[in-house]
Parts: structure tokens; sequence; C-alpha cells
């Protein structure tokens, strides 16, 4: 990729047509001996994968369509923090390169005017508490129309051009992308997850809001007040207790 100015992120690329998922690639090229940095970006999928079981719509070159796999020396704990951390690096770079307000609902949807433009999905993979290798796959629409979104996803869903007015070039969101994340790893790794917060807390629509989040213990109900040091939301509920919510989804009220 001409644009590309990372060390490692993309530096080897599988490019395909056609897969299932980008990330089930991913896996597979882990098993085969994959680097840290291998990117695989396809045109379409056929079975894209989404959050909390859902599929994710990937029609042909609309979207970038992205499994970029990473090897953290980190314990699996931390997981929730290169969640978040991800979703800075695309919220960063998209603004950069789109001039959109796109921001970030926890943990990791990335929205425009209130419709998701963006979806983050990490599959990690680990052995003794500590994380082996994690594919962080991306989803991000880009030259949709509205024509093309199904009926289901026409009042939610949103793409960058139809927010900018124009197409925009995946290839310098897809290198902007990677050295953002490259750099915010790095920063990670060298700083510890203070920094990230900062960045992910700025960019956020959740915080100070009042949301309904769906999780395994049930529906949580109060006002976002912060994230704190593991990367779970802290939600201040009506009776004054402050619940913590590690996983999910939120709704914004
Ligand atoms: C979400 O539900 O918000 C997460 C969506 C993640 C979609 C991306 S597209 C590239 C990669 N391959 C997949 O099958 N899913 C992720």
């Amino acid at each position: 990729m001409a644009l590309l100015e990372t060390r490692t992120f993309g530096r080897s690329i599988h490019y395909y047509d056609e897969v299932s998922s980008t990330n089930t690639i991913a896996h597979d090229k882990v098993a085969q001996g994959a680097e840290e940095g291998t990117l695989i970006i396809a045109e379409c999928q056929t079975s894209g994968r989404g959050r909390l079981g859902r599929s994710w719509f990937s029609p042909k070159g609309k979207g970038i369509w992205m499994s970029l796999v990473l090897k953290p020396k980190i314990p699996l704990f931390f997981t929730p923090q290169l969640t978040l951390l991800t979703a800075v690096a695309a919220c960063r770079s998209i603004r950069r390169v789109c001039a959109v307000d796109v921001k970030i609902k926890w943990p990791n949807d990335l929205l425009i005017s209130g419709k998701k433009v963006t979806g983050i999905l990490l599959e990690t993979s680990a052995e003794d508490e500590r994380m082996k290798y994690t594919v962080c796959g991306i989803g991000i629409s880009v030259n949709l129309k509205p024509d093309d979104y199904p009926k289901e996803l026409k009042q939610i869903a949103t793409s960058l051009g139809i927010e900018a007015g124009h197409e925009i070039e995946r290839e310098t969101i897809i290198a902007a992308f990677l050295k953002e994340f490259e750099d915010l790893c790095e920063l990670y790794y060298s700083q510890g997850f203070g920094p990230i917060r900062i960045l992910w807390e700025a960019l956020a629509v959740s915080i100070g809001q009042v949301v309904r989040a769906h999780t395994s213990q049930g529906i949580i109900e109060g006002k976002a007040i912060a994230l704190d040091d593991s990367g779970a939301l802290v939600i201040l509920q009506n009776n004054g207790e402050e619940t913590k919510v590690y996983s999910g989804e939120i709704k914004l009220n």
C-alpha cells in the first residue's frame, strides 16, 4: 500500500475479493504462522460477524472489511482496554481523513448523528490467562448509499460517504487507521491505559448520558459517569449506587 507509514501494522497484507469473514481468515493465518501486524482485507464478506452473535452487512466494494493480527504481551483481562483503544484509533483516523463528527458509543461502536458507521470485533485466543493473540476485526461503512442498506439497517446505519457528502477513498482511511493504531498501541504498551482512557472519554458520546445497559446480569439504567481502569463503564443508578458494566451493549436515552 503506497501510503503506509507504519513499522509493522499492515506490512504483510492478504487481500481477497470475497471471504466468509476476514476474522476467520486471520485466525487461519495465525495458525499458519502469521506475525503481529498481518492484515486481512476483503472486498466483501458472505458471513461477516458482529458483536453479540449478530451478522455484519459487508457488501462488495463499499466498505473496509478487515482484520489485523496482534500479539500483545498482556493479561487476558486487559482485552477490554484493547477494544477501547481500537475504537479510539478508528475514530481519530476517520475524523482526520473525512472531517466528520464521529463519536464512540461504549464500548466500541462509532456513530455519526446517532447512526452506526463502524463496528469492531476482537476475537482473542489465550493461554494461562495471558493473551496469545487477538484478531481485531473492523468494519467501516465507507461508500454505501442509503439504498444499499437492507430495511432493518436503514434507520440505524450510515456511511462516511453519506455523511461527508462525497465518495471517500478507502486506502487513505486504511493507511491512517493503521498508523494511528500502531502509535496508540505503542503508547499503551509503554504508558498503560491512562492516556488511552483520556482519549476515549474525549471522543465518547456515552459519558454524561443516561443509558440503559443490557448485560448478562440484566438491565442497568442510570447516568454513565466514567470509564474505570479496566475499561468498564461506571453507571450511577437512580438509587445512588455505582455499577460497573464490563461487557454488553448500551442504549442512549
Ligand atoms: C459490531 O457488531 O459492531 C462488530 C462488527 C465487526 C465487523 C468486522 S468487518 C471485518 C471483521 N470480520 C468480521 O467478520 N467482522 C469484523
